[in-house]
């Protein structure tokens, strides 16, 4: 794209602050910045205007869950149906490491977080560790697909390679990239990370099966007969990877989705809960929870949304071309973005300052049929580490690791 291309971009989007620099850069990084206003999808920022009622809810019902009791009666016959696909190769894993991690506050990818005390234990080695305990119980390699962003990808994969993928068979690791988005303070206007480069953030962790596809990766899970894929998040260190009961009572059900959920702590507490929306599996967000919803019982008098989403889901592959082809919704997200200020000097906000857009992964049960809510020990296999402190921290998660009996 030329310069009176680009131009004519921003100013249809009114986004021309983004070439206050350009006659300061130097050749490649004017070709750089061009190619990136090229790229940059700008239509997303008008979302900022319509905010408030970007995605309308429809009528939220409860949905029946999987609670212990019932799995435990039926844990031998699961867990064979499970391991029974893992040996054919149908089960692939796919760790969601694209994310910024800003809570945490460290510059470093998440996964390469050390939570250890008297040892290196790094988030990335929790997970394969959990991983290869399934990969020894089956005696077979899962494949596992490792989704990172622009921000972190030379980071990560030099990292598995400097630790010998933690005693993963490397054959069976991929490494594939999100898409960026443009972020941008409070009235839409993108921010500038550099002179030559507009603020990007990793698009959401809902992008992850377009990405798959455009990395040619999709092809190769095609060929290799993976048929289910287990998705989860970095930053769980207790989360248990392609669990053979869980797989099991996904396949045996019938369910196009499997979503592990935990008892919510409280009616208010800060985690998605499962529940039917026009009667079609779906998460209500802790800030779509309303006072009569909090409130409702079931037949039992339990709350009648008790039960939270901790991102471990298993998706049927052949529906998910379909799925993402229906594009999922956008989500505003308020961050902390570092920009430039009017000095040109780089700041590195202490709060959030603006927004990102994001799809996430979320939204993709609603548009299936059925889902398999499936309830694990919150002690047991849900240690977030979101922020440095205090819930869902380094400190959380690492009394939740001595408790489960994980040297630290
Ligand atoms: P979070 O929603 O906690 O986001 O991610 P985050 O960006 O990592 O952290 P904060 O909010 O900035 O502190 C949940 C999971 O989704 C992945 C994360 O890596 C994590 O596993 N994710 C998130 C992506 O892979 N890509 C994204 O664009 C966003």
């Amino acid at each position: 794209m030329g310069y009176q291309e680009a131009y004519d971009k921003l100013e249809k989007y009114g986004q021309l602050h983004v070439l206050k620099y350009y006659e300061e850069l130097d050749r490649e990084e004017q070709e750089a910045l061009l190619r990136q206003i090229e790229q940059t999808d700008f239509d997303v920022l008008s979302l900022c205007k319509q905010k408030e009622n970007l995605n309308p809810r429809g009528e939220i019902t409860p949905i029946g869950v999987m609670q212990l009791p019932e799995i435990a009666a039926k844990k031998e016959e699961y867990t064979k149906t499970g391991l029974d696909a893992i040996r054919a190769g149908k089960v692939g894993a796919v760790l969601l490491a694209g994310g910024m991690g800003t809570r945490l506050g460290s510059d470093a990818p998440k996964g390469v977080y050390n939570i250890g005390l008297t040892k290196e234990v790094f988030i990335f080695q929790r997970l394969i560790e959990n991983l290869l305990d399934v990969v020894h119980q089956a005696g077979a390699w899962i494949p596992l697909y490792v989704m990172t962003s622009d921000k972190n990808h030379e980071t990560t994969t030099a990292f598995f390679k400097e630790k010998k993928y933690f005693g993963y068979n490397a054959e069976y690791v991929t490494f594939f990239m999100q898409d960026m988005a443009p972020a941008s303070n409070y009235n839409g206007k993108v921010y500038m990370e550099a002179r030559h480069k507009i603020s990007t953030s990793p698009n959401g962790n809902g992008g992850w099966f377009l990405s798959m596809m455009k990395w040619g990766v999709v092809d190769k899970i095609r060929e290799a007969g993976v048929e289910w894929l287990n998705v989860f998040a970095v930053d769980n260190v207790l989360q248990r990877i392609a669990d053979p009961c869980f797989v099991g009572a996904t396949i045996a059900t019938g369910s196009a989705v499997g979503a592990k959920v935990v008892k919510k702590t409280a009616p208010d507490e800060k985690v998605g809960a499962m529940c039917l929306e026009d009667g079609k599996p779906s998460i209500v967000e802790y800030y779509d929870m309303t006072e009569e919803l909090m409130a409702a019982k079931d037949e039992n008098g339990e709350p009648a949304y008790n039960f939270g989403v901790i991102l471990n889901y298993l998706f049927r592959e052949k529906d998910l071309e379909e799925i993402v082809a229906k594009k999922l919704p956008l989500h505003i997200v308020e961050k902390k973005i570092p920009y430039l200020d009017e000095a040109g000097e780089l700041v590195k906000p202490e709060a959030p300052n603006g927004y990102k857009f994001e799809q996430l992964v979320l939204d993709m049960i609603h548009e299936l049929d059925s889902c398999l809510p499936y309830e694990v020990v919150r002690n047991k296999e849900f240690a977030p580490i979101k922020n440095k402190t205090g819930v869902d921290s380094v400190e959380s998660a690492r009394e939740l690791c001595k408790e489960n009996g994980i040297e630290l």
